[in-house]
């Protein structure tokens, strides 16, 4: 889901339990065929093919489409940093997880969370994998990787850059997650020495050196309120690598910089909204708050608040020293953020169901043009199809509902709208567990029959008893 990798999201989840995983209905028997290359596969392969085939949708190259649109915004605010949104989805765990200091038993790690392609091999969760691979492409001028930035020329060590890319992570269904979603990271060093000098200039005052070293121009709108009550201290500590003021001078310019596109993005949406005739009722408040991430500290998180629900939209803080130290560059320093595209361009655009993204429909796609932000409009939905099953938990060996809905997306892909518990009891003699899911089956474009979802429906009980060993009531 589009919740971030902290550490809260990692503690709600350790205690669950670990299911083999979906297993896969195989291309080539031990080898999995990814965008053109091919893995192989072993006990931790639990990518399925439907997942397989967002791989190459390239939602964010198509000018038109809300994400595409909402990347260029980004884009268009950091003209300094160097560009990149053609980085493919496949990396190693090496990249996604101990390049950043992922602890070996992070829940984030967990196969219930991530879709391997084998041990070593997976679908990125974040872009923060791209973190390293591009401050030490940048330190040691690797020709072929810096030549993938759009505009390389304006950054041209990767002294900052911007990553926009899909991601993958196993989650529930439902009209706001989705197992393929899109991040932007934003990274951005400087050199040690030239933050003493900063400071020097600013006689010490690191908000006042942040504010010199922002070129932007302070964003005076009323499009977003935005408050701050977050302390740095032991919750949420500078690195012993750090000096303070250095802390602090990264932490105010992060900020600054982030302020400013939210405010400069959300003030579009604000003019949408005006121009059909909704009321922007003061605009969009965002807030900081306080967070935890293997590779950054301190950390924070940003928040929308939308029809009255705080909505995280970004995390971020000053990275981990080891990071740039691991890139060949212990003379600099730097914060990174990472922004999740779908939540935002649902609040901008007014989509209100998550997999309208990936719709080919025409009455969706010829709604939105490059560069602008307007409101969509809903086009009458077809009547959705909902059906239950019930049955026993597994005696022996775990459940976990991620493995149910890898496999009701193999067998309905996005005809499936959700997937939600609603019903769990425990016979009073057996001691066994028995739960209803109950699913919503509903297509963007057309009416579908009873007759085709019953033979789904069939589909994913036959699954549940082979692949999840569950006893069907
Ligand atoms: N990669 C983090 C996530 O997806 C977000 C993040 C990026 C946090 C950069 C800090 C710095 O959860």
């Amino acid at each position: 889901m589009l919740v971030l990798l902290s550490a809260s999201r990692g503690a709600a989840r350790a205690g669950l339990g670990r299911a083999a995983g979906v297993r896969l209905q195989s291309s080539a028997a031990g080898r999995l065929a990814v965008l053109g290359a091919t893995y192989p596969t072993d006990g931790w392969t639990n990518t399925t093919a439907a997942i397989l085939d967002k791989t190459g949708r390239g939602l964010l190259h198509q000018p038109s489409h809300p994400l595409a649109i909402l990347k260029d915004l980004i884009f268009r605010e950091f003209p300094g940093y160097a560009h990149y949104d053609s980085l493919e989805p496949v990396v190693t765990a090496q990249q996604n997880f101990d390049s950043l200091g992922f602890a070996p038993d992070h829940p984030g790690r967990a196969k219930t969370d991530t879709y391997y392609i084998n041990r070593d091999t997976l679908l990125r969760t974040h872009t923060s994998a791209h973190q390293l691979q591009l401050l030490a492409a940048g330190a040691r001028r690797d020709g072929a990787l810096l030549a993938l930035a759009k505009n390389g020329s304006a950054a041209p060590g990767n002294e900052r850059f911007l990553v926009a890319a899909d991601v993958y992570r196993r989650d529930e269904i439902d009209a706001s997650h989705y197992p393929a979603f899109h991040q932007v990271e934003g990274v951005c060093t400087f050199a040690r020495s030239e933050i003493r000098d900063l400071l020097r200039r600013a006689n010490g005052s690191a908000s006042a050196a942040a504010a010199a070293a922002d070129s932007g121009v302070e964003a005076a709108s009323t499009a977003a309120a935005l408050s701050d009550a977050t302390v740095i201290g032991a919750g949420n500590p500078i690195q012993p690598e750090h000096a303070a003021e250095e802390a602090v001078f990264l932490a105010e310019h992060m900020k600054r910089t982030m302020n400013r596109m939210v405010v400069g993005i959300l003030a579009k949406a604000v003019d949408a909204q005006k121009t059909s005739g909704e009321d922007p009722a003061g605009g969009f408040p965002v807030r900081w708050i306080d967070a935890q991430f293997p590779f950054t500290s301190p950390s924070w998180e940003m928040e929308v608040q939308f029809q009255g629900e705080w909505l995280e939209i970004c995390g971020c803080g000053v990275m981990k020293q080891f990071i740039l130290n691991d890139a060949g560059m212990p003379d600099r320093v730097g914060w990174a953020f990472g922004f999740g595209l779908e939540r935002l361009a649902m609040l901008l655009f007014g989509i209100r169901d998550i997999r309208l993204f990936w719709s080919s429909d025409p009455r969706f796609t010829a709604q939105f043009s490059p560069g602008r932000i307007n409101t969509f409009r809903q086009f009458s939905r077809h009547p959705p199809c909902t059906k239950d099953v019930s049955f026993w938990l597994p005696a022996a060996g775990a459940f976990h509902e991620n493995d149910l809905m890898d496999l009701v997306r193999e067998a309905a892909g996005d005809l499936v709208e959700g997937v939600r518990l609603v019903d769990s009891f425990t016979h009073p003699k057996s001691g066994r567990v028995s739960q209803c899911y109950r699913i919503d089956y509903r297509s963007m474009d057309r009416t579908v029959t009873n007759d085709e979802i019953n033979a789904i429906q069939e589909r994913v009980r036959d699954s549940m008893v082979r692949r999840l060993g569950v006893e069907l009531r």
